[in-house]
């Protein structure tokens, strides 16, 4: 069996949502210590559905699928089934990685995480009590 699903090395080659929003209204910037990569996640939100999502990653290969499939799940979605998004769900829609690189997952869901935050955070005060 190949050591990558065919889907991550799709993401991979051709990522999808790659890019910078100028006007998002929520980032977020996540690192992994141990291999140095760095996730940006931009997300535009509008009337509380992420219209619009765009990435930079700077990592490894299973980095940049996850990111780009995390984006693809997230797309078009309200923000709370954003809020659900986990490395395991985005694993599971790239068929699997290995499990060493599992941890590249989790960036994805936690530069998600850390964009829907910095959302809220924005959010005058009423707002945000609403979305809780
Ligand atoms: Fe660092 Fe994949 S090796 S995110």
């Amino acid at each position: 069996m190949a050591l990558y699903s065919e889907k991550v090395m799709d993401h991979f080659r051709n990522p999808r949502n790659v890019g910078v929003i100028e006007d998002a209204n929520g980032i977020g910037e996540v690192g992994n210590a141990k291999c140095g990569d760095i996730m940006k996640m931009y997300l535009k939100i509008e009337d509380g559905i992420i219209v619009d999502v765009k990435f930079e990653t700077f990592g490894c290969g299973s980095a940049i699928a996850s990111s780009s499939m995390a984006t693809e799940l997230i797309k078009g979605k309200p923000v709370e089934e954003a809020m659900q998004l986990t490395n395991k769900a985005v694993a599971e829609a790239l068929d699997g990685l290995p499990a060493y690189k599992m941890h590249c997952s989790v960036l994805a869901e936690e530069a998600i995480q850390s964009a829907l935050n910095d959302y809220y955070s924005k959010l005058p005060k009423e707002d945000a009590e609403v979305q809780e």
